[in-house]
């Protein structure tokens, strides 16, 4: 059958195996390697893909697209940012870098909250624009869908507006973003000595975010200082009640049990992990939540790196995500991640490309659709100025991508965005 586009003179197609869910431990070794490959495409998807020029399937409308012998991997899947939100942080970078710990800049009503204040300042053009720069960014750096946070506004109306522009966003862009209320980032000042009509308010909020399909997934902080354990059952149990999917912030700074209650509501991720229990390792070992983990926070903060290896040779299905925010880890720049995961998680090329796409699309509940180049999965793809995975791992905080391909369209050539200019 002729397709719409065949990309031809790959020298290394590397992919994941598509599956019907994660890969584990040992699992997350396994990539399908196909030298000298051809992909076509048919109507976004996957028409066909293996070893030659795909000359079988050129008609007379076929567009070609020449790989120049180099790499091509599945589009990248960043699977847990929080790449709308308003202004920066630089001012507090240089406390941060004097020792003052993270959450004590937070305590002090700065951090988290600093940027709520600006968020809410925000118009929502401004927060449009700042959000489509960002996801720009990150397209070229090859990343073709992510999950996107809510969490900045922490009062009604100021969440609403971030997931509204998120969505206007998601329309609009090609990157596809999975979206998530994290009403119960931070406790806004003037519920310091509330905090249970606090988070009664997030429950109501997550009533009008489900009616406008605003969100898939529910998220919640569960850290020391910010929120315990059982307030993040309270959340996530309301969450669960109204049919979305859950996710949380856990044992980042300090364990408090967090990744064992994810485990026990059926989480589909459990994020940060940087101090993880050896009960947690045990509870993700048993559960179907994938472990989501997030180096370049460590990196930013200075502080400890998620024990990858043990979790791995404890069978736990990982992912590894950029965590983009204003705070603990300002950057789009998700090879760069990827370059952390190789030298201080240890983790080899095929298990970054595994948590990079198959494990994080099934971490956003997409495993079926992207994440793997396969017949009939989404065209999503990416063309490296370099001729293999681990080079681009080892030839670090650059990027490689050339050309990004979303739905089978050409949105990036020549590491220039071109999806605004339609063809
Ligand atoms: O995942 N840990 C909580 N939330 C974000 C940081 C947000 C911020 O500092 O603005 C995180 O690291
Ligand atoms: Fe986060």
């Amino acid at each position: 059958m002729a397709a719409d586009l065949v990309v031809r003179n790959i020298g290394t197609l590397w992919t994941p195996i598509a599956a019907d869910s994660p890969a584990k431990g040992e699992g997350m070794t396994e990539i399908r390697e196909i030298k000298n490959a051809f992909l076509a495409v048919k109507d976004g998807v996957i028409l066909d893909m293996g070893e030659g020029d795909g000359a079988a399937h050129v008609g007379g409308r076929t567009q070609i697209h020449d790989a120049r012998g180099d790499l091509v991997t599945p589009g990248l899947v960043d699977s847990h940012t929080h790449v709308v939100h308003y202004g920066s942080r630089e001012y507090e970078f240089e406390k941060k870098m004097r020792g003052v710990p993270y959450l004590k800049i937070l305590e002090e009503g700065g951090g988290i909250l600093s940027s709520v204040r600006a968020t809410r300042e925000a118009t929502p053009e401004e927060l449009y624009r700042q959000s489509k720069r960002s996801l720009d960014i990150m397209l070229t750096h090859g990343v073709t869908t992510v999950e996107g946070k809510s969490g900045y506004g922490l009062d009604m109306e100021t969440e609403l507006k971030q997931l509204r522009v998120q969505k206007a966003l998601a329309g609009d862009h090609p990157v596809d973003i999975v979206p998530t209320f994290l009403g119960a980032h931070a406790l806004p000042e003037d519920f310091k000595e509330d905090r249970m009509s606090f988070l009664e308010g997030v429950v109501d909020m997550m009533d009008t975010v489900r009616e406008e399909g605003l969100a898939e997934f529910v998220d919640i902080f569960c850290e020391k200082g910010v929120f315990n354990v059982e307030e993040s059952r309270y959340i996530l149990s309301e969450a669960k009640k109204r049919g979305f999917g859950l996710k949380i912030h856990a044992d980042e700074i300090e364990p408090l049990g967090g990744v064992e209650l994810a485990c026990e509501l059926g989480a589909a991720s459990a994020d940060h992990l940087m101090v993880i229990t050896d009960e947690g390792i045990t509870a993700l070992k048993h559960a179907n939540t994938v472990a989501n983990v997030l180096p370049s926070t460590s990196f930013y903060l200075g502080s400890d790196y998620a024990p990858v290896r043990k979790m791995l040779e404890a069978g736990v299905a990982l992912a590894v995500s950029s965590d983009y925010n204003p705070g603990s880890s300002p950057s789009e720049n998700f090879q760069f991640t990827l370059n952390i995961a190789a030298i201080h998680l240890k983790m080899s090329p095929e298990e970054i490309l595994n948590a990079a796409t198959k494990n994080a699309a099934h971490s956003v509940m997409r495993g079926d659709r992207i994440g793997a180049l396969e017949k009939g999965m989404a065209a999503d793809f990416v063309i490296y100025d370099a001729k293999n995975f681990p080079y681009v791992l080892y030839h670090f905080a650059i990027n490689h991508v050339r050309d990004v391909f979303k739905n089978g369209r050409l949105v990036v050539h020549n590491k220039q965005c071109v999806w605004e200019e339609e063809t």
